[in-house]
Protein backbone atom coordinates (compact mmCIF):
# COMPACT_ATOMS: atom_id res chain seq x y z
CA UNK A 1 0.00 0.00 0.00
CA UNK A 2 1.40 3.57 -0.91
CA UNK A 3 1.12 6.52 1.55
CA UNK A 4 -0.53 9.60 0.51
CA UNK A 5 -0.69 12.99 2.85
CA UNK A 6 -3.77 14.58 2.61
CA UNK A 7 -2.73 17.76 3.44
CA UNK A 8 -2.15 21.60 1.58
CA UNK A 9 0.55 22.11 4.08
CA UNK A 10 3.99 22.28 2.57
CA UNK A 11 6.27 21.80 5.12
CA UNK A 12 4.32 18.33 6.05
CA UNK A 13 5.00 17.66 2.35
CA UNK A 14 8.00 18.15 2.38
CA UNK A 15 9.35 16.51 5.53
CA UNK A 16 7.37 13.53 4.78
CA UNK A 17 9.06 13.59 1.64
CA UNK A 18 12.50 13.41 3.00
CA UNK A 19 11.09 10.15 4.25
CA UNK A 20 11.12 8.50 1.42
CA UNK A 21 7.73 7.32 2.08
CA UNK A 22 5.55 9.55 0.42
CA UNK A 23 3.60 8.34 -2.75
CA UNK A 24 1.71 11.24 -3.52
CA UNK A 25 -0.46 13.92 -2.18
CA UNK A 26 -4.72 14.64 -2.01
CA UNK A 27 -5.91 17.68 -0.65
CA UNK A 28 -9.30 19.66 -0.91
CA UNK A 29 -10.93 23.07 -0.31
CA UNK A 30 -11.06 22.55 3.43
CA UNK A 31 -7.29 21.96 3.30
CA UNK A 32 -6.46 24.63 1.19
CA UNK A 33 -8.61 26.99 3.37
CA UNK A 34 -6.80 25.71 6.69
CA UNK A 35 -3.46 27.14 5.72
CA UNK A 36 -5.06 30.48 4.89
CA UNK A 37 -5.04 29.99 1.01
CA UNK A 38 -6.37 32.66 -0.92
CA UNK A 39 -8.20 31.94 -4.51
CA UNK A 40 -5.80 33.95 -6.40
CA UNK A 41 -2.47 31.82 -5.08
CA UNK A 42 -4.81 28.58 -5.38
CA UNK A 43 -3.12 27.38 -8.28
CA UNK A 44 0.45 28.42 -7.50
CA UNK A 45 0.28 26.26 -4.34
CA UNK A 46 -0.78 23.21 -6.43
CA UNK A 47 2.77 23.73 -8.83
CA UNK A 48 4.38 23.94 -5.51
CA UNK A 49 3.01 20.91 -4.15
CA UNK A 50 3.53 19.44 -7.55
CA UNK A 51 7.10 20.22 -7.71
CA UNK A 52 8.01 18.70 -4.06
CA UNK A 53 6.15 15.18 -5.08
CA UNK A 54 6.91 12.62 -7.20
CA UNK A 55 3.48 11.23 -7.74
CA UNK A 56 -0.09 11.98 -8.35
CA UNK A 57 -1.40 15.29 -6.81
CA UNK A 58 -4.76 15.74 -6.04
CA UNK A 59 -6.48 19.00 -6.42
CA UNK A 60 -10.87 19.41 -6.38
CA UNK A 61 -12.85 20.76 -8.53
CA UNK A 62 -15.10 23.37 -6.62
CA UNK A 63 -17.93 23.57 -9.53
CA UNK A 64 -21.23 21.77 -9.31
CA UNK A 65 -22.04 21.09 -13.01
CA UNK A 66 -20.12 18.96 -15.40
CA UNK A 67 -18.94 22.12 -17.37
CA UNK A 68 -17.41 24.05 -14.71
CA UNK A 69 -16.17 20.85 -13.58
CA UNK A 70 -14.64 19.84 -17.03
CA UNK A 71 -13.11 23.51 -17.45
CA UNK A 72 -11.88 23.65 -13.71
CA UNK A 73 -10.52 20.58 -14.11
CA UNK A 74 -8.96 20.85 -17.56
CA UNK A 75 -7.38 24.17 -15.70
CA UNK A 76 -5.84 22.20 -13.23
CA UNK A 77 -4.86 19.51 -15.14
CA UNK A 78 -2.44 21.98 -17.06
CA UNK A 79 -0.72 23.10 -14.45
CA UNK A 80 2.09 20.22 -13.76
CA UNK A 81 1.65 16.84 -15.31
CA UNK A 82 1.22 15.31 -11.67
CA UNK A 83 -2.17 16.90 -11.30
CA UNK A 84 -5.26 14.69 -10.56
CA UNK A 85 -8.36 16.18 -10.63
CA UNK A 86 -10.95 15.72 -7.71
CA UNK A 87 -14.53 15.37 -8.75
CA UNK A 88 -17.38 14.39 -6.19
CA UNK A 89 -19.09 11.37 -6.72
CA UNK A 90 -22.40 13.15 -7.77
CA UNK A 91 -24.31 12.44 -11.27
CA UNK A 92 -22.72 15.89 -12.76
CA UNK A 93 -19.38 14.59 -11.37
CA UNK A 94 -19.55 11.37 -13.20
CA UNK A 95 -20.41 13.22 -16.63
CA UNK A 96 -17.27 15.32 -16.20
CA UNK A 97 -15.08 12.66 -15.35
CA UNK A 98 -16.33 10.67 -17.98
CA UNK A 99 -15.36 13.66 -20.05
CA UNK A 100 -11.89 14.42 -18.48
CA UNK A 101 -11.06 10.80 -18.80
CA UNK A 102 -11.73 10.75 -22.82
CA UNK A 103 -9.36 13.98 -22.60
CA UNK A 104 -6.78 12.21 -20.91
CA UNK A 105 -6.80 13.56 -17.86
CA UNK A 106 -6.75 11.54 -14.71
CA UNK A 107 -9.85 11.79 -12.11
CA UNK A 108 -9.99 11.11 -8.48
CA UNK A 109 -13.72 10.32 -7.57
CA UNK A 110 -14.03 11.77 -3.71
CA UNK A 111 -16.83 12.21 -1.71
CA UNK A 112 -17.67 8.15 -2.19
CA UNK A 113 -19.03 6.25 0.47
CA UNK A 114 -20.85 3.56 -1.30
CA UNK A 115 -20.11 0.20 -3.55
CA UNK A 116 -22.56 1.74 -6.23
CA UNK A 117 -20.84 4.79 -5.69
CA UNK A 118 -17.62 3.47 -6.05
CA UNK A 119 -18.58 0.82 -9.08
CA UNK A 120 -20.21 4.11 -11.10
CA UNK A 121 -16.71 6.17 -10.19
CA UNK A 122 -14.51 3.52 -12.19
CA UNK A 123 -16.88 2.28 -14.66
CA UNK A 124 -17.16 6.45 -15.89
CA UNK A 125 -13.49 6.54 -16.15
CA UNK A 126 -12.14 7.43 -12.45
CA UNK A 127 -8.53 6.52 -11.90
CA UNK A 128 -8.50 6.91 -8.23
CA UNK A 129 -12.04 6.13 -6.14
CA UNK A 130 -11.57 7.65 -2.63
CA UNK A 131 -13.83 5.78 -0.11
CA UNK A 132 -13.90 7.94 2.98
CA UNK A 133 -13.74 5.85 6.49
CA UNK A 134 -13.69 8.36 9.18
CA UNK A 135 -17.07 10.00 8.31
CA UNK A 136 -18.90 6.80 8.47
CA UNK A 137 -17.05 6.36 11.89
CA UNK A 138 -18.43 9.88 12.81
CA UNK A 139 -22.50 9.02 12.36
CA UNK A 140 -21.56 5.72 14.36
CA UNK A 141 -21.15 3.38 10.89
CA UNK A 142 -18.36 1.02 10.42
CA UNK A 143 -15.89 3.03 8.23
CA UNK A 144 -13.34 0.12 7.85
CA UNK A 145 -16.27 -2.44 6.95
CA UNK A 146 -17.65 0.03 3.92
CA UNK A 147 -13.84 0.69 2.26
CA UNK A 148 -13.86 -3.35 2.48
CA UNK A 149 -17.21 -3.58 0.43
CA UNK A 150 -15.79 -1.34 -1.26
CA UNK A 151 -12.29 -2.90 -2.48
CA UNK A 152 -14.10 -6.41 -2.86
CA UNK A 153 -16.72 -5.00 -4.96
CA UNK A 154 -13.72 -2.92 -7.36
CA UNK A 155 -11.88 -6.41 -7.84
CA UNK A 156 -14.49 -8.51 -9.51
CA UNK A 157 -14.39 -6.38 -12.23
CA UNK A 158 -11.77 -4.98 -15.07
CA UNK A 159 -13.07 -1.69 -16.19
CA UNK A 160 -10.68 -1.34 -19.21
CA UNK A 161 -8.29 1.22 -17.44
CA UNK A 162 -6.16 0.99 -14.17
CA UNK A 163 -8.48 2.35 -10.82
CA UNK A 164 -6.87 2.53 -7.18
CA UNK A 165 -8.76 3.02 -4.75
CA UNK A 166 -7.19 5.64 -1.77
CA UNK A 167 -8.52 4.60 1.65
CA UNK A 168 -9.43 8.74 2.50
CA UNK A 169 -10.84 10.58 5.76
CA UNK A 170 -8.00 8.56 7.67
CA UNK A 171 -8.19 9.61 11.37
CA UNK A 172 -5.78 7.15 13.14
CA UNK A 173 -3.39 4.34 12.68
CA UNK A 174 -5.68 1.67 13.13
CA UNK A 175 -7.40 2.94 10.08
CA UNK A 176 -4.16 2.52 8.11
CA UNK A 177 -3.72 -1.35 9.24
CA UNK A 178 -7.17 -1.93 8.02
CA UNK A 179 -6.51 -0.19 4.66
CA UNK A 180 -3.40 -2.27 3.85
CA UNK A 181 -5.17 -5.37 5.65
CA UNK A 182 -8.03 -5.12 2.79
CA UNK A 183 -5.62 -4.37 0.11
CA UNK A 184 -6.38 -0.67 -0.95
CA UNK A 185 -4.18 0.48 -2.92
CA UNK A 186 -3.31 3.72 -1.38
CA UNK A 187 -3.73 5.20 2.49
CA UNK A 188 -4.45 9.16 1.67
CA UNK A 189 -3.48 10.10 5.41
CA UNK A 190 -3.02 13.54 7.35
CA UNK A 191 0.30 14.33 8.69
CA UNK A 192 -0.11 13.71 12.55
CA UNK A 193 -1.37 10.27 11.50
CA UNK A 194 1.70 9.33 9.58
CA UNK A 195 4.06 10.27 12.44
CA UNK A 196 2.18 8.39 14.65
CA UNK A 197 2.36 4.95 12.38
CA UNK A 198 5.52 5.45 13.15
CA UNK A 199 6.23 5.80 16.58
CA UNK A 200 6.19 2.97 18.80
CA UNK A 201 7.45 2.98 22.95
CA UNK A 202 9.26 -0.33 21.77
CA UNK A 203 11.03 1.56 19.11
CA UNK A 204 12.00 4.30 21.65
CA UNK A 205 12.71 2.34 24.34
CA UNK A 206 14.99 -0.20 22.36
CA UNK A 207 16.91 3.33 20.97
CA UNK A 208 17.31 4.51 24.32
CA UNK A 209 19.09 1.09 25.47
CA UNK A 210 21.18 0.53 22.80
CA UNK A 211 22.46 4.54 22.71
CA UNK A 212 23.08 3.66 27.08
CA UNK A 213 24.65 1.04 25.74
CA UNK A 214 27.19 2.79 23.27
CA UNK A 215 28.37 5.45 26.55
CA UNK A 216 29.32 2.71 28.26
CA UNK A 217 31.41 1.32 24.82
CA UNK A 218 32.90 4.78 24.75
CA UNK A 219 33.75 5.29 27.98
CA UNK A 220 35.55 1.93 27.99
C1 LIG B 1 -9.62 12.78 0.82
O1 LIG B 1 -9.12 12.95 -0.27
C2 LIG B 1 -10.09 13.86 1.70
O2 LIG B 1 -9.32 14.99 1.44
C3 LIG B 1 -9.93 13.56 3.16
O3 LIG B 1 -9.39 12.30 3.37
C4 LIG B 1 -11.12 13.90 4.00
O4 LIG B 1 -10.83 13.58 5.34
P1 LIG B 1 -11.72 14.10 6.54
O5 LIG B 1 -12.99 13.31 6.57
O6 LIG B 1 -10.89 13.85 7.74
O7 LIG B 1 -11.98 15.57 6.29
Amino acid sequence: MKFFLDTANIAEIEEAAGWGVLSGVTTNPTLYSREGGRLADFHDHVIRICALVDGPVSAEVVGLERGEMVSEGAELAALAPNVIVKVPTTSEGLAATRELAARGVKVNMTLCFTVPQALMAARAGASFVSPFIGRFDDISEDGVEHLANIVGALRNYDFGHKVEVIAASVRHPQHVVAAALLGADIATVPFAVLKKCLQHPLTEKGLAAFLADWEKVKNS
